[in-house]
Protein backbone atom coordinates (compact mmCIF):
# COMPACT_ATOMS: atom_id res chain seq x y z
CA UNK A 1 0.00 0.00 0.00
CA UNK A 2 2.73 2.68 1.51
CA UNK A 3 5.04 1.64 -1.95
CA UNK A 4 1.74 1.80 -4.63
CA UNK A 5 0.86 5.50 -2.34
CA UNK A 6 4.88 6.14 -2.95
CA UNK A 7 4.79 5.58 -6.79
CA UNK A 8 1.74 7.30 -7.30
CA UNK A 9 2.70 10.54 -5.41
CA UNK A 10 6.48 10.43 -7.39
CA UNK A 11 4.08 9.82 -10.70
CA UNK A 12 1.78 12.55 -9.76
CA UNK A 13 5.27 14.90 -9.06
CA UNK A 14 7.00 14.16 -12.14
CA UNK A 15 3.30 15.13 -14.30
CA UNK A 16 3.37 18.18 -12.26
CA UNK A 17 6.49 18.64 -12.52
CA UNK A 18 6.42 21.58 -15.48
CA UNK A 19 3.67 23.33 -13.34
CA UNK A 20 5.65 22.78 -10.12
CA UNK A 21 6.78 26.66 -9.50
CA UNK A 22 5.26 28.18 -7.36
CA UNK A 23 3.00 31.70 -7.66
CA UNK A 24 4.78 34.05 -5.80
CA UNK A 25 4.65 37.96 -6.71
CA UNK A 26 6.44 40.55 -4.62
CA UNK A 27 5.69 44.64 -5.72
CA UNK A 28 4.21 47.89 -4.09
CA UNK A 29 0.91 47.89 -6.19
CA UNK A 30 -2.43 45.50 -4.93
CA UNK A 31 -2.25 42.38 -4.77
CA UNK A 32 -4.06 39.31 -5.47
CA UNK A 33 -4.05 35.63 -5.10
CA UNK A 34 -6.40 32.75 -6.32
CA UNK A 35 -6.44 29.34 -7.25
CA UNK A 36 -7.30 30.35 -10.99
CA UNK A 37 -5.44 32.68 -13.22
CA UNK A 38 -8.65 33.98 -14.74
CA UNK A 39 -9.89 35.10 -11.66
CA UNK A 40 -6.50 36.52 -10.76
CA UNK A 41 -6.86 38.46 -13.81
CA UNK A 42 -10.12 39.65 -13.31
CA UNK A 43 -9.33 41.43 -9.90
CA UNK A 44 -6.08 42.82 -11.81
CA UNK A 45 -8.15 44.31 -14.36
CA UNK A 46 -10.52 45.90 -11.74
CA UNK A 47 -7.50 47.07 -9.51
CA UNK A 48 -5.84 48.73 -12.49
CA UNK A 49 -9.42 50.43 -13.60
CA UNK A 50 -9.16 52.00 -10.43
CA UNK A 51 -11.00 49.71 -8.03
CA UNK A 52 -10.64 48.59 -4.77
CA UNK A 53 -9.51 45.49 -3.08
CA UNK A 54 -13.67 44.89 -2.37
CA UNK A 55 -14.08 45.59 -6.08
CA UNK A 56 -11.65 42.88 -7.27
CA UNK A 57 -12.29 40.01 -4.38
CA UNK A 58 -15.91 40.26 -6.18
CA UNK A 59 -14.73 40.61 -9.77
CA UNK A 60 -12.50 37.59 -8.85
CA UNK A 61 -15.08 36.03 -6.90
CA UNK A 62 -17.82 36.06 -9.65
CA UNK A 63 -14.82 34.63 -11.93
CA UNK A 64 -14.41 32.10 -9.68
CA UNK A 65 -18.02 30.88 -10.20
CA UNK A 66 -17.01 30.42 -14.30
CA UNK A 67 -13.99 28.64 -13.95
CA UNK A 68 -14.12 26.94 -10.83
CA UNK A 69 -18.02 26.08 -10.71
CA UNK A 70 -17.92 22.92 -8.69
CA UNK A 71 -16.12 24.92 -5.51
CA UNK A 72 -18.28 28.35 -5.93
CA UNK A 73 -20.70 30.25 -7.37
CA UNK A 74 -24.11 32.68 -6.89
CA UNK A 75 -25.68 29.46 -5.88
CA UNK A 76 -24.04 29.28 -2.68
CA UNK A 77 -22.42 31.55 0.14
CA UNK A 78 -19.43 32.58 1.99
CA UNK A 79 -17.60 34.57 4.62
CA UNK A 80 -15.44 37.57 3.25
CA UNK A 81 -13.47 39.57 5.75
CA UNK A 82 -12.31 43.33 4.94
CA UNK A 83 -9.35 45.32 6.36
CA UNK A 84 -10.71 48.64 6.12
CA UNK A 85 -7.28 51.08 5.49
CA UNK A 86 -9.00 53.98 5.95
CA UNK A 87 -10.67 53.05 9.42
CA UNK A 88 -8.38 50.59 10.99
CA UNK A 89 -10.65 47.80 11.75
CA UNK A 90 -11.65 44.42 9.97
CA UNK A 91 -15.38 43.54 9.52
CA UNK A 92 -16.75 39.93 8.63
CA UNK A 93 -19.50 39.84 5.71
CA UNK A 94 -21.46 36.49 6.91
CA UNK A 95 -23.09 35.80 3.84
CA UNK A 96 -23.39 32.01 5.00
CA UNK A 97 -26.60 30.06 3.35
CA UNK A 98 -29.64 29.89 5.52
CA UNK A 99 -32.20 27.26 6.01
CA UNK A 100 -35.61 27.82 4.61
CA UNK A 101 -38.53 28.34 7.02
CA UNK A 102 -39.52 25.09 6.16
CA UNK A 103 -36.54 23.17 8.03
CA UNK A 104 -37.12 21.78 11.26
CA UNK A 105 -34.32 19.02 13.41
CA UNK A 106 -36.07 16.14 11.20
CA UNK A 107 -35.19 16.58 8.20
CA UNK A 108 -32.52 14.53 7.58
CA UNK A 109 -33.42 11.42 9.54
CA UNK A 110 -34.89 8.49 7.99
CA UNK A 111 -38.43 6.97 8.92
CA UNK A 112 -37.09 5.29 11.34
CA UNK A 113 -35.59 7.89 13.11
CA UNK A 114 -31.78 7.13 12.29
CA UNK A 115 -29.45 9.72 10.50
CA UNK A 116 -29.77 9.74 6.66
CA UNK A 117 -26.17 8.58 4.87
CA UNK A 118 -24.61 12.37 4.26
CA UNK A 119 -23.41 11.52 1.03
CA UNK A 120 -27.19 10.08 -0.11
CA UNK A 121 -28.59 13.49 1.40
CA UNK A 122 -26.37 15.70 -0.72
CA UNK A 123 -27.37 15.64 -4.38
CA UNK A 124 -31.19 16.44 -3.56
CA UNK A 125 -33.65 19.96 -3.23
CA UNK A 126 -33.59 19.11 0.51
CA UNK A 127 -30.16 20.16 0.93
CA UNK A 128 -30.28 23.55 -0.80
CA UNK A 129 -29.87 26.39 1.39
CA UNK A 130 -31.01 29.78 0.39
CA UNK A 131 -27.94 31.22 -1.68
CA UNK A 132 -26.00 34.15 0.12
CA UNK A 133 -23.47 35.29 -2.51
CA UNK A 134 -25.07 37.71 -4.32
CA UNK A 135 -26.12 39.37 -1.39
CA UNK A 136 -23.04 39.54 0.14
CA UNK A 137 -21.02 40.67 -2.83
CA UNK A 138 -23.97 43.59 -2.54
CA UNK A 139 -23.47 44.49 1.05
CA UNK A 140 -19.26 44.21 0.82
CA UNK A 141 -19.70 46.60 -2.67
CA UNK A 142 -22.80 49.08 -1.42
CA UNK A 143 -20.12 49.06 1.84
CA UNK A 144 -16.67 49.45 1.03
CA UNK A 145 -16.45 49.43 -2.78
CA UNK A 146 -16.00 51.96 -4.96
CA UNK A 147 -17.77 50.03 -8.18
CA UNK A 148 -21.37 48.49 -9.17
CA UNK A 149 -21.93 45.16 -10.11
CA UNK A 150 -21.77 46.04 -13.59
CA UNK A 151 -18.15 46.72 -13.40
CA UNK A 152 -16.92 44.43 -11.75
CA UNK A 153 -18.64 41.55 -13.18
CA UNK A 154 -18.08 42.60 -16.49
CA UNK A 155 -14.51 40.41 -16.56
CA UNK A 156 -16.97 37.02 -15.29
CA UNK A 157 -19.27 37.50 -18.19
CA UNK A 158 -16.50 37.67 -20.78
CA UNK A 159 -15.09 34.61 -19.46
CA UNK A 160 -18.54 32.60 -19.57
CA UNK A 161 -19.35 33.93 -22.63
CA UNK A 162 -15.78 33.39 -24.35
CA UNK A 163 -15.36 29.94 -22.69
CA UNK A 164 -11.92 28.60 -21.18
CA UNK A 165 -9.71 25.68 -21.85
CA UNK A 166 -10.84 22.42 -19.59
CA UNK A 167 -7.95 21.75 -17.71
CA UNK A 168 -6.82 18.44 -15.74
CA UNK A 169 -7.78 19.96 -12.33
CA UNK A 170 -11.62 20.85 -13.56
CA UNK A 171 -11.63 17.76 -15.64
CA UNK A 172 -10.52 15.79 -12.55
CA UNK A 173 -12.92 17.21 -10.35
CA UNK A 174 -15.63 16.74 -13.03
CA UNK A 175 -14.54 13.33 -13.03
CA UNK A 176 -15.11 12.84 -9.54
CA UNK A 177 -18.88 14.18 -10.20
CA UNK A 178 -20.05 11.68 -13.10
CA UNK A 179 -22.43 10.28 -11.01
CA UNK A 180 -23.65 13.35 -9.32
CA UNK A 181 -24.17 15.49 -12.63
CA UNK A 182 -26.18 12.41 -14.26
CA UNK A 183 -28.80 12.78 -12.22
CA UNK A 184 -29.97 15.95 -13.42
CA UNK A 185 -31.05 17.08 -16.96
CA UNK A 186 -29.52 20.79 -16.57
CA UNK A 187 -25.95 19.46 -15.54
CA UNK A 188 -25.84 16.69 -17.57
CA UNK A 189 -26.11 18.96 -20.48
CA UNK A 190 -23.57 21.76 -18.76
CA UNK A 191 -21.11 19.14 -16.88
CA UNK A 192 -20.92 16.04 -19.08
CA UNK A 193 -20.29 14.96 -22.32
CA UNK A 194 -22.07 11.27 -23.50
CA UNK A 195 -22.52 10.91 -19.32
CA UNK A 196 -18.66 11.84 -18.90
CA UNK A 197 -17.15 14.44 -17.63
CA UNK A 198 -15.95 17.14 -20.35
CA UNK A 199 -12.71 16.10 -21.80
CA UNK A 200 -9.16 18.39 -21.10
CA UNK A 201 -8.48 20.62 -23.91
CA UNK A 202 -12.01 21.46 -24.76
CA UNK A 203 -13.77 24.48 -24.75
CA UNK A 204 -16.23 25.23 -21.98
CA UNK A 205 -18.81 28.31 -22.43
CA UNK A 206 -21.75 29.07 -20.03
CA UNK A 207 -23.57 31.49 -21.53
CA UNK A 208 -26.34 30.94 -19.40
CA UNK A 209 -24.51 32.18 -16.65
CA UNK A 210 -23.30 35.03 -18.34
CA UNK A 211 -27.05 36.39 -19.06
CA UNK A 212 -27.42 35.78 -14.86
CA UNK A 213 -24.40 37.96 -14.31
CA UNK A 214 -25.80 40.29 -17.10
CA UNK A 215 -29.60 40.39 -15.18
CA UNK A 216 -27.86 41.28 -11.66
CA UNK A 217 -25.21 43.42 -13.37
CA UNK A 218 -28.73 45.54 -14.63
CA UNK A 219 -31.18 45.02 -12.01
CA UNK A 220 -29.08 44.78 -8.91
CA UNK A 221 -29.14 42.02 -5.71
CA UNK A 222 -33.22 42.08 -6.36
CA UNK A 223 -32.86 40.58 -10.17
CA UNK A 224 -31.35 37.41 -7.89
CA UNK A 225 -33.48 37.53 -4.92
CA UNK A 226 -36.90 38.67 -6.34
CA UNK A 227 -38.80 37.89 -10.10
CA UNK A 228 -37.70 35.32 -12.50
CA UNK A 229 -34.31 33.92 -11.20
CA UNK A 230 -35.46 33.76 -7.49
CA UNK A 231 -38.61 31.93 -9.32
CA UNK A 232 -36.21 29.45 -11.43
CA UNK A 233 -34.35 29.16 -8.04
CA UNK A 234 -37.39 27.51 -6.39
CA UNK A 235 -38.96 25.42 -8.94
CA UNK A 236 -35.47 23.84 -9.21
CA UNK A 237 -35.22 23.22 -5.28
CA UNK A 238 -38.71 22.06 -5.01
CA UNK A 239 -39.10 20.00 -8.62
CA UNK A 240 -35.43 19.10 -9.31
CA UNK A 241 -34.80 18.65 -12.81
CA UNK A 242 -34.45 15.08 -12.53
CA UNK A 243 -33.63 12.55 -15.37
CA UNK A 244 -35.94 9.80 -15.63
CA UNK A 245 -35.80 7.10 -13.43
CA UNK A 246 -33.97 8.98 -10.81
CA UNK A 247 -35.22 9.47 -7.71
CA UNK A 248 -34.88 13.18 -6.11
CA UNK A 249 -35.44 14.58 -2.55
CA UNK A 250 -36.85 17.74 -3.47
CA UNK A 251 -36.64 20.42 -0.87
CA UNK A 252 -39.28 23.05 0.69
CA UNK A 253 -37.66 26.72 -0.91
CA UNK A 254 -40.08 30.00 -1.23
CA UNK A 255 -39.93 33.49 -2.66
CA UNK A 256 -39.95 34.69 0.97
CA UNK A 257 -37.11 32.32 1.89
CA UNK A 258 -34.99 33.75 -0.73
CA UNK A 259 -36.59 37.69 -0.46
CA UNK A 260 -35.94 37.62 3.33
CA UNK A 261 -32.13 36.51 3.12
CA UNK A 262 -29.86 39.14 5.03
CA UNK A 263 -25.99 38.79 5.06
CA UNK A 264 -24.95 39.87 8.62
CA UNK A 265 -21.91 42.33 9.31
CA UNK A 266 -20.35 40.99 12.04
CA UNK A 267 -17.48 41.55 14.60
CA UNK A 268 -14.42 39.23 13.76
CA UNK A 269 -13.12 36.56 16.04
CA UNK A 270 -10.30 38.72 18.04
CA UNK A 271 -7.06 37.29 19.68
CA UNK A 272 -3.50 37.41 20.30
CA UNK A 273 -0.87 35.46 19.68
CA UNK A 274 3.15 35.94 20.30
CA UNK A 275 2.77 39.34 20.06
CA UNK A 276 0.96 39.14 16.43
CA UNK A 277 -3.47 39.92 16.47
CA UNK A 278 -5.19 37.31 15.02
CA UNK A 279 -8.62 38.27 13.50
CA UNK A 280 -10.68 35.57 12.40
CA UNK A 281 -14.64 34.20 11.28
CA UNK A 282 -17.09 34.51 14.02
CA UNK A 283 -20.11 32.30 14.19
CA UNK A 284 -21.79 30.69 12.10
CA UNK A 285 -18.04 29.59 11.23
CA UNK A 286 -16.31 27.81 13.63
CA UNK A 287 -12.60 29.06 12.20
CA UNK A 288 -11.96 31.95 14.08
CA UNK A 289 -12.94 30.54 17.25
CA UNK A 290 -11.01 26.85 16.42
CA UNK A 291 -8.04 28.83 15.31
CA UNK A 292 -7.64 31.56 17.64
CA UNK A 293 -8.10 28.83 20.99
CA UNK A 294 -5.29 26.57 19.42
CA UNK A 295 -2.90 29.52 19.05
CA UNK A 296 -3.98 30.22 22.63
CA UNK A 297 -2.67 26.57 23.75
CA UNK A 298 0.36 26.69 21.61
CA UNK A 299 1.12 30.07 23.33
CA UNK A 300 1.35 28.17 26.48
CA UNK A 301 4.23 26.86 26.01
CA UNK A 302 7.78 27.99 25.53
CA UNK A 303 9.11 27.15 21.88
CA UNK A 304 12.76 28.27 22.11
CA UNK A 305 15.16 25.17 21.79
CA UNK A 306 12.49 22.75 20.28
CA UNK A 307 12.99 21.05 17.19
CA UNK A 308 10.36 21.54 14.37
CA UNK A 309 8.89 17.98 14.76
CA UNK A 310 8.41 18.95 18.64
CA UNK A 311 6.56 22.42 17.40
CA UNK A 312 4.45 20.12 15.12
CA UNK A 313 3.74 17.85 17.37
CA UNK A 314 1.81 21.12 20.00
CA UNK A 315 0.37 22.15 16.94
CA UNK A 316 -1.01 18.38 16.08
CA UNK A 317 -2.30 18.16 20.00
CA UNK A 318 -3.33 22.10 19.80
CA UNK A 319 -5.20 21.42 16.87
CA UNK A 320 -7.34 17.76 18.59
CA UNK A 321 -7.85 19.97 21.39
CA UNK A 322 -9.60 22.94 19.74
CA UNK A 323 -11.72 20.15 17.53
CA UNK A 324 -13.11 18.80 20.64
CA UNK A 325 -14.80 21.97 21.87
CA UNK A 326 -15.16 22.92 18.33
CA UNK A 327 -17.26 19.81 17.99
CA UNK A 328 -19.24 20.25 20.78
CA UNK A 329 -20.08 23.75 21.51
CA UNK A 330 -19.92 25.79 18.29
CA UNK A 331 -22.90 26.89 16.07
CA UNK A 332 -25.00 29.82 14.70
CA UNK A 333 -25.29 32.09 17.23
CA UNK A 334 -28.07 33.29 16.81
CA UNK A 335 -29.90 29.59 18.00
CA UNK A 336 -26.89 28.63 20.43
CA UNK A 337 -25.28 30.52 23.43
CA UNK A 338 -21.73 29.70 22.10
CA UNK A 339 -19.52 30.06 25.10
CA UNK A 340 -17.30 32.32 23.37
CA UNK A 341 -15.38 33.78 26.37
CA UNK A 342 -14.52 30.69 27.96
CA UNK A 343 -13.03 29.15 24.49
CA UNK A 344 -11.22 32.35 23.98
CA UNK A 345 -9.95 32.45 27.26
CA UNK A 346 -5.83 32.38 27.75
CA UNK A 347 -6.68 30.85 31.40
CA UNK A 348 -9.11 28.36 29.84
CA UNK A 349 -6.06 27.50 26.88
CA UNK A 350 -3.28 26.62 29.43
CA UNK A 351 -5.61 24.40 31.15
CA UNK A 352 -6.32 22.61 28.10
CA UNK A 353 -2.21 22.73 27.12
CA UNK A 354 -1.83 20.56 30.94
CA UNK A 355 -3.37 17.66 28.64
CA UNK A 356 -0.53 17.27 26.28
CA UNK A 357 1.92 15.81 27.03
CA UNK A 358 5.25 14.27 25.00
CA UNK A 359 3.24 11.80 22.94
CA UNK A 360 -0.01 12.22 20.72
CA UNK A 361 -2.90 11.68 22.83
CA UNK A 362 -3.97 8.09 22.00
CA UNK A 363 -7.29 9.07 20.11
CA UNK A 364 -10.11 11.15 20.66
CA UNK A 365 -9.77 13.75 23.86
CA UNK A 366 -13.45 15.20 25.48
CA UNK A 367 -14.67 18.33 25.27
CA UNK A 368 -13.35 20.63 27.92
CA UNK A 369 -15.40 22.88 30.14
CA UNK A 370 -14.95 26.34 29.01
CA UNK A 371 -18.27 27.44 31.13
CA UNK A 372 -15.79 27.65 34.00
CA UNK A 373 -14.09 30.32 31.89
CA UNK A 374 -17.12 32.58 31.60
CA UNK A 375 -18.00 35.61 33.27
CA UNK A 376 -21.47 34.52 33.22
CA UNK A 377 -22.33 31.18 34.76
CA UNK A 378 -25.41 31.10 33.77
CA UNK A 379 -24.85 28.27 30.90
CA UNK A 380 -25.02 25.00 32.05
CA UNK A 381 -25.45 23.57 29.05
CA UNK A 382 -22.89 20.23 28.95
CA UNK A 383 -23.58 18.35 25.37
CA UNK A 384 -22.36 14.95 24.86
CA UNK A 385 -19.45 14.48 22.76
CA UNK A 386 -19.56 13.97 19.22
CA UNK A 387 -17.87 12.65 16.32
CA UNK A 388 -16.82 14.65 13.95
CA UNK A 389 -19.26 15.40 11.38
CA UNK A 390 -18.79 14.73 7.67
CA UNK A 391 -17.99 17.25 5.49
CA UNK A 392 -16.87 17.77 2.05
CA UNK A 393 -13.17 18.76 1.06
CA UNK A 394 -14.30 21.33 -1.33
CA UNK A 395 -14.64 25.01 -1.57
CA UNK A 396 -12.55 27.85 -2.35
CA UNK A 397 -10.21 30.92 -0.96
CA UNK A 398 -8.69 34.30 -2.53
CA UNK A 399 -6.89 37.24 -0.80
CA UNK A 400 -6.58 40.56 -2.62
CA UNK A 401 -4.99 44.20 -1.35
CA UNK A 402 -4.80 47.43 -2.91
CA UNK A 403 -2.47 50.24 -3.23
CA UNK A 404 -4.93 51.97 -0.14
CA UNK A 405 -3.62 49.22 1.80
CA UNK A 406 -7.72 47.42 2.27
CA UNK A 407 -7.40 43.82 2.30
CA UNK A 408 -9.64 41.48 1.08
CA UNK A 409 -10.04 37.45 3.16
CA UNK A 410 -12.19 35.78 0.91
CA UNK A 411 -14.02 32.45 1.21
CA UNK A 412 -17.31 30.73 -0.56
CA UNK A 413 -18.48 28.09 -1.26
CA UNK A 414 -21.30 25.42 -2.66
CA UNK A 415 -20.16 23.39 0.01
CA UNK A 416 -19.26 19.76 -1.35
CA UNK A 417 -18.10 19.44 -4.99
CA UNK A 418 -21.05 20.59 -7.78
CA UNK A 419 -22.83 21.24 -4.64
CA UNK A 420 -26.34 19.65 -4.59
CA UNK A 421 -25.39 18.86 -8.50
CA UNK A 422 -28.63 21.10 -9.45
CA UNK A 423 -27.72 23.60 -11.74
CA UNK A 424 -30.77 25.87 -12.41
CA UNK A 425 -32.50 25.81 -15.66
CA UNK A 426 -31.78 28.40 -17.72
CA UNK A 427 -29.75 30.25 -15.23
CA UNK A 428 -25.91 28.23 -15.27
CA UNK A 429 -25.09 27.98 -12.05
CA UNK A 430 -25.40 24.77 -9.69
CA UNK A 431 -27.34 25.55 -6.20
CA UNK A 432 -25.55 24.37 -3.02
CA UNK A 433 -25.71 21.61 -0.50
CA UNK A 434 -24.71 23.73 2.28
CA UNK A 435 -27.65 21.80 4.54
CA UNK A 436 -25.85 18.72 4.82
CA UNK A 437 -23.25 21.04 7.33
CA UNK A 438 -25.65 20.48 9.82
CA UNK A 439 -25.70 17.79 12.68
CA UNK A 440 -28.24 15.58 11.64
CA UNK A 441 -29.43 14.38 14.85
CA UNK A 442 -30.89 16.14 17.87
CA UNK A 443 -29.44 17.14 20.39
CA UNK A 444 -26.77 19.37 19.11
CA UNK A 445 -26.10 22.76 18.90
CA UNK A 446 -25.95 22.19 15.24
CA UNK A 447 -29.18 20.52 14.50
CA UNK A 448 -31.28 22.06 11.27
CA UNK A 449 -33.53 24.55 12.16
CA UNK A 450 -35.43 27.04 10.63
CA UNK A 451 -33.39 30.44 9.47
CA UNK A 452 -30.31 29.04 10.76
CA UNK A 453 -26.82 29.24 9.30
CA UNK A 454 -25.49 25.51 9.34
CA UNK A 455 -22.02 25.79 10.99
CA UNK A 456 -19.04 26.13 8.34
CA UNK A 457 -14.96 26.24 9.24
CA UNK A 458 -14.31 28.73 6.62
CA UNK A 459 -11.27 30.94 7.88
CA UNK A 460 -10.57 33.80 6.29
CA UNK A 461 -7.59 35.27 8.32
CA UNK A 462 -5.65 38.74 8.67
CA UNK A 463 -2.82 38.69 10.83
CA UNK A 464 -1.68 42.43 12.21
CA UNK A 465 1.69 43.52 13.72
CA UNK A 466 1.95 46.57 15.76
CA UNK A 467 -1.00 47.80 14.77
CA UNK A 468 -0.09 46.93 10.95
CA UNK A 469 -1.44 44.56 8.41
CA UNK A 470 1.50 41.05 8.52
CA UNK A 471 -0.35 38.75 6.56
CA UNK A 472 -3.83 36.87 5.69
CA UNK A 473 -4.41 33.94 4.75
CA UNK A 474 -7.08 31.04 3.60
CA UNK A 475 -8.06 28.30 2.29
CA UNK A 476 -10.71 25.56 0.86
CA UNK A 477 -11.41 22.05 2.19
CA UNK A 478 -14.18 21.58 4.57
CA UNK A 479 -13.16 21.10 8.31
CA UNK A 480 -9.51 20.91 7.35
CA UNK A 481 -9.89 24.64 6.33
CA UNK A 482 -8.64 25.32 9.89
CA UNK A 483 -5.59 23.43 10.16
CA UNK A 484 -4.68 24.90 6.70
CA UNK A 485 -5.19 28.15 8.39
CA UNK A 486 -3.47 27.18 11.55
CA UNK A 487 -0.40 25.40 10.59
CA UNK A 488 0.82 28.21 7.62
CA UNK A 489 0.51 30.65 10.57
CA UNK A 490 2.63 28.42 12.87
CA UNK A 491 5.03 27.68 9.85
CA UNK A 492 5.44 31.28 9.46
CA UNK A 493 5.18 32.67 12.99
CA UNK A 494 6.74 29.74 14.89
CA UNK A 495 9.04 27.50 12.56
CA UNK A 496 10.34 30.74 10.78
CA UNK A 497 9.14 29.86 7.38
CA UNK A 498 8.47 32.31 4.25
CA UNK A 499 4.55 32.79 3.61
CA UNK A 500 5.13 30.59 0.26
CA UNK A 501 6.88 27.89 2.20
CA UNK A 502 4.58 27.74 4.76
CA UNK A 503 1.79 27.47 2.62
CA UNK A 504 3.44 25.12 0.31
CA UNK A 505 4.92 22.65 3.08
CA UNK A 506 3.06 19.23 2.88
CA UNK A 507 0.04 19.07 5.34
CA UNK A 508 -1.61 17.25 8.76
CA UNK A 509 -4.78 17.93 9.77
CA UNK A 510 -5.20 16.92 13.30
CA UNK A 511 -9.34 17.31 14.17
CA UNK A 512 -9.49 14.77 17.17
CA UNK A 513 -9.24 12.00 15.26
CA UNK A 514 -7.59 8.38 16.06
CA UNK A 515 -5.21 9.23 12.70
CA UNK A 516 -3.87 12.42 11.41
CA UNK A 517 -5.11 13.51 7.68
CA UNK A 518 -1.88 13.82 5.71
CA UNK A 519 -1.52 14.53 2.01
CA UNK A 520 0.35 12.06 -0.49
CA UNK A 521 0.79 14.71 -3.73
CA UNK A 522 3.53 15.69 -1.34
CA UNK A 523 6.48 13.79 -0.06
CA UNK A 524 5.51 13.58 3.10
CA UNK A 525 4.97 9.90 3.73
CA UNK A 526 7.99 8.08 4.74
CA UNK A 527 9.87 11.26 4.89
CA UNK A 528 12.15 12.20 8.09
CA UNK A 529 9.84 14.74 9.08
CA UNK A 530 6.76 11.87 9.15
CA UNK A 531 9.42 9.41 10.91
CA UNK A 532 10.11 12.23 13.51
CA UNK A 533 6.01 12.93 14.29
CA UNK A 534 5.70 8.81 14.15
CA UNK A 535 8.46 8.35 16.92
CA UNK A 536 5.87 10.75 19.35
CA UNK A 537 3.24 8.53 17.97
CA UNK A 538 1.65 10.19 15.75
CA UNK A 539 -0.29 7.52 13.07
CA UNK A 540 -1.18 8.48 9.63
CA UNK A 541 -4.15 8.19 7.19
CA UNK A 542 -3.89 9.66 3.49
CA UNK A 543 -5.66 11.31 1.29
CA UNK A 544 -4.38 12.96 -2.05
CA UNK A 545 -4.32 16.67 -1.06
CA UNK A 546 -5.51 19.16 1.71
CA UNK A 547 -6.84 22.66 0.63
CA UNK A 548 -5.72 24.96 -1.72
CA UNK A 549 -4.29 28.48 0.16
CA UNK A 550 -4.57 31.29 -0.81
CA UNK A 551 -2.25 34.19 0.90
CA UNK A 552 -0.58 37.90 1.09
CA UNK A 553 2.67 38.99 3.02
CA UNK A 554 2.83 42.74 3.48
CA UNK A 555 6.47 43.21 3.66
CA UNK A 556 8.62 45.56 6.41
CA UNK A 557 9.74 47.36 3.67
CA UNK A 558 6.29 48.03 2.40
CA UNK A 559 6.31 45.45 -0.42
CA UNK A 560 3.75 43.23 -0.70
CA UNK A 561 3.87 39.51 -1.85
CA UNK A 562 1.35 37.58 -2.77
CA UNK A 563 1.50 33.49 -3.16
CA UNK A 564 -0.59 30.53 -3.95
CA UNK A 565 -0.40 26.94 -4.01
CA UNK A 566 2.34 25.03 -6.35
CA UNK A 567 0.60 21.85 -6.72
CA UNK A 568 -2.43 21.61 -5.16
CA UNK A 569 -5.84 21.86 -7.27
CA UNK A 570 -3.38 22.49 -10.42
CA UNK A 571 -1.87 25.20 -8.75
CA UNK A 572 -2.88 28.72 -8.06
CA UNK A 573 -2.39 32.54 -9.27
CA UNK A 574 -0.66 35.17 -7.44
CA UNK A 575 -0.02 38.82 -9.16
CA UNK A 576 1.01 42.28 -7.67
CA UNK A 577 -0.04 45.13 -9.36
CA UNK A 578 2.69 46.90 -11.21
CA UNK A 579 2.88 50.61 -12.58
N1 LIG B 1 -18.97 23.70 3.58
C1 LIG B 1 -17.69 23.93 4.12
C2 LIG B 1 -17.69 24.89 5.25
O1 LIG B 1 -18.61 25.65 5.37
O2 LIG B 1 -16.79 24.91 6.03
Amino acid sequence: MRARTLLATAVMMAAFGALARQPVDTGHGGAVATISHHASLAAMEILNAGGNAIDAAVAAAATLGVTDPFSCGIGGGGFMLIYSAKDRRVIAVDHREVAPASFHPGVFLNADGSAMDWKAAVPNGLSVGVPGTVRGWHEALTRYGTMGFEQVLAPAIRVAEEGFEVGPNFHRINTANEAKFARFSTASALYLQDSKALPVGSLHRNPELAQTYRDIARGGVKAFYEGPIAASMVAAVNHPPANPGVEVIPGSLTMADLKDYEARLRQPVRSSYRGYEILGMPTPSSGGIAIAQALNIMESFDLSGKSRAEIEHLYLEASRLAFADRNAYVADEAFTDVPFEGLLSKDYARERARLISATAAPGKVEQGDPYAFQNDLSVPLRPTPRPLAQESMHTTHLAVSDREGNIVAYTFTIEDWGGSGIVVPGRGFLLNNELTDFDFSAPHPNVPEAFKRPRSSMSPTIVLKDGAPAFTIGSPGGSTIITTALQTIVNHIDLGMSLADALAAPRMSQRNGDTTLVETLLPFPGSEQARALEAMGHQWRETEQIGAANGIRFNADGTVTAVSEPLRHGGGSAIVQKH
